[in-house]
């Protein structure tokens, strides 16, 4: 009996130490944009075809960042801790903010990340759109909490009413704006009624990765009045800078410190830090990326308005376009002109989202486009199951 009673502890101490490990690093996976697109995709990207299924910019890091990163190399053997005080100061003295209130990371994905660890649980529910992006879905599975699902309203923003309504339990309110993947916006008053309305506890975490590309109000000042607000931004996306790796989250102390709980910060690639800071300081940067994403993006929807297509206008680097028929045929049939469009959302089978890229791209695309939907082209390609694919459709079932 004694012999049966000490396998049965030691079996049940290695099953605690195995399941503490596994949920560990179940926690520490963070999903990101790159691993999604490479999940929808049948087929790795060519890389001399059109690259417009990641929400990447084709135009890459401004001049100054470039050549910031080219001079610190010859460092890049020192940690140079210096620097991330300096991107600190900088950015909080442009947001108006203190220097507590920002950190810096390799990219939001990670702040998104441990947020939503922090401020879900068993009982503290993760809220957020469909279609929504769906990194923070899958950190809320990391912690067990309910993912509440509610449908965009009829004009494509959050429907914060609903939201409410959703999940009297909430731990987090998601606000992606833009929205990805429909580019669309929430207003500023809708987020400052679901800050005052919301249940004690709960925290809204408002993802701006792409607000620069928008004519939409930063909910920056809610940071700076103390509100139970975080928000993220990125340097991936209108800053061009997405394999540099560098974003930032901003909010209170006390709620920084709790996200800090989950990863704690590490230092950050000097190339970064230093592209960022050049980047911040070229005051055309903004407006005139803006003014260029808008003007390729108003002559696509022309071009889609002549020929009859559907598509949900968008104030972003992306947008949804109606193919009316299964969205995951129309990726391969792209793929097949070259052309790599991005995903399908669950909630509307027959979308694609298609990222802006630069005018020759979109000619191209325009032009596949056609060859599909005219049925010129039907062909299909046949799927590649890698391992990193089906490690991410795995991941995928979970939410
Ligand atoms: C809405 C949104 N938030 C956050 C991210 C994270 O980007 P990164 O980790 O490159 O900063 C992305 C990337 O596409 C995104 O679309």
């Amino acid at each position: 009996m004694a012999r049966d009673r000490s396998i049965s502890s030691a079996s049940r101490r290695s099953f605690l130490g195995l399941s503490a490990a596994a949920s560990t690093a179940i926690a520490l996976r963070i999903v990101t944009e790159p691993m999604l697109a490479s999940a929808a995709r049948h087929k790795p990207r060519a890389q001399d075809g059109v690259l417009i299924d990641a929400n990447e910019n084709p135009l890459g890091p401004c001049a100054s960042a470039r050549e910031a990163v080219l001079s610190i190399v010859p460092q890049g053997g020192r940690y140079l801790d210096g620097l991330t005080d300096d991107l600190v100061k900088q950015i909080a003295q442009m947001e108006g903010l203190k220097a507590e209130y920002v950190r810096l990371y390799p990219g939001s994905s990670n702040p998104l990340h441990h947020s939503v660890c922090a401020f879900t649980s068993a009982s503290r529910s993760y809220v957020t759109a469909d279609p929504g992006y769906e990194a923070g879905m899958f950190a809320a599975g990391t912690v067990n909490a309910k993912v509440v699902k509610v449908p965009l309203a009829k004009d494509y923003a959050h429907d914060v009413h609903a939201m409410l309504a959703a999940a009297p339990d909430a731990g987090v309110f998601y606000i992606c704006n833009p929205n990805n993947p429909t580019g669309t916006l929430t207003s500023h008053s809708d987020i400052e009624y679901l800050v005052e309305n919301k249940p004690k506890g709960s925290i809204v975490l408002v993802d701006e990765a792409y607000i620069h590309f928008s004519d939409g109000t930063s909910v920056v000042d809610l940071v700076r009045a103390d509100k139970d607000v975080l928000v993220l931004r990125t340097f991936s996306k209108l800053f061009g800078m997405a394999g540099l790796r560098c974003g930032a989250i901003f909010g209170r102390p006390d709620l920084l410190e709790r996200v800090d709980n989950y990863g704690g910060w590490n230092f950050m690639p000097v190339t970064a830090l230093v592209a960022a800071s050049a980047s911040l300081k070229d005051p055309q940067l903004v407006p005139e990326r803006k003014r260029i994403n808008a003007t390729i993006r108003s002559s696509v929807f022309a071009w889609l308005d002549r020929n009859g297509y559907s598509y949900i206008p968008s104030q972003s680097n992306c947008f949804m376009l109606d193919t009316k028929r299964p969205g995951k045929e129309m990726i391969d049939a792209m793929a097949s002109q070259n052309v790599h469009i991005g995903r399908v959302w669950p909630v509307w089978p027959t979308h694609v989202r298609i990222t802006v890229g630069t005018a020759p791209e979109m000619e191209q695309f325009q032009a596949a486009l056609k060859k599909v939907m005219t049925g010129a082209v039907t062909a299909s390609v046949a799927p590649v199951r890698s391992a990193s694919r089906r490690r991410m459709d795995r991941l995928l079932k979970r939410v």
